[in-house]
């Protein structure tokens, strides 16, 4: 996310939403018409891989799967730079998710095509951040935002990404977490310096009163060194019916998913519940984000 501006965040929101008809299927496009999108996913993925191929169909784009890596040369042990080196001949554009922090930067260094990063490590999901302020300016506003982040703000790359974009828009920021998942302190400390209204609670109770986003995680399982320490943090933080008669009515929930109990079925009913949209917004936005970075919108 640090490679935006506000500016040129607000454009890529602009150019989304000028697609989302497109996106929803009621205008055809063939801007992407020739051009070949690779999807190399590293890691599990529902919605990013799947709303990326939808994004690049329904723009006329054809779509290169990497498919299970258990499938690939990967499993013969070839390196990550040569798996790029040799897909970015093959592509205009390669969307990369990886499990090792710093995986996208240093695949950036071997493609000879745009790579959009689809997730690496703990450390950034950018184009998840995209589509969160796409579902934020949509369903509340991102201008004097209030907003509390909850779960595993630890190893949840989507926050990370989240934190540093809000941080362009002034909003003030309350991160909820047990103490072993903290934000990390040097994200905090970054953010204080911008003189971002930054707070730290372990209660939900506490905040749900006085925010118009919540923002939940899941907690990271795949990212624990001991699944001990998992379990004793895993239950925590819990939204239902019953903590949501305090919210402000206005009062909207976001979640990357997938989730795993930290929402309950109930809350889906409620009008705050912004998750399944959130998930569609996906669509415009990565629509957007293949158009600009292969050139075919200015
Ligand atoms: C997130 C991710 O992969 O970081 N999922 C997603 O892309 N929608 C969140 C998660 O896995 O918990």
């Amino acid at each position: 996310m640090k490679d935006f501006s506000r500016e040129e965040i607000d454009y890529v929101l602009d150019t989304a939403e000028k697609l989302e008809p497109v996106a929803r299927g009621e205008i055809r496009s063939r801007l992407l018409d020739g051009k070949i999108i690779s999807l190399l996913f590293f890691e599990p993925s529902t919605r990013t891989r799947l709303s990326f191929e939808v994004a690049a169909r329904r723009l006329g784009g054809q779509v290169l799967n990497l498919g299970l890596v258990e499938a690939s040369s990967v499993m013969k042990g070839e390196n990550l730079a040569d798996t790029i080196r040799v897909i970015s001949a093959y592509s205009d554009l390669i969307v990369l998710r990886h499990p090792l922090d710093g995986s996208a930067r240093m695949a950036s260094e071997f493609t000879s095509v745009p790579l959009i990063n689809g997730g690496d490590g703990s450390i950034n999901h950018p184009t998840q951040t995209f589509l969160d302020l796409y579902t934020i300016r949509r369903e509340s506003h991102l201008d004097g935002l209030k907003i509390a982040m909850a779960g595993d703000l630890k190893y949840g790359r989507t926050v990370h990404s989240l934190c540093h974009a809000l941080s362009l828009y002034g909003a003030e920021m309350t991160f909820v977490s047990p103490p072993e998942l903290r934000m990390p302190s040097e994200i905090v400390r970054v953010l204080r310096k911008q003189n971002i209204l930054v707070k730290e609670t372990e209660s939900l109770e506490e905040i749900i009163g006085d925010i118009d986003v919540l923002y939940m995680t899941r907690v990271q399982k795949e990212r624990f060194p001991h699944p001990v320490e998992y379990e004793k943090v895993s239950n925590k933080l819990k939204v239902t019916g019953d903590l949501l008669k305090a919210a402000a009515p206005g009062l909207k929930i976001l979640h990357p998913l997938p989730r795993v109990n930290e929402i309950s079925p109930e809350v889906d009913e409620t009008p705050h519940a912004c998750y399944l949209e959130q998930a569609f917004y996906g669509v415009p936005i990565r629509m957007a984000l293949l158009a600009l970075t292969t050139g075919v919108i200015e």
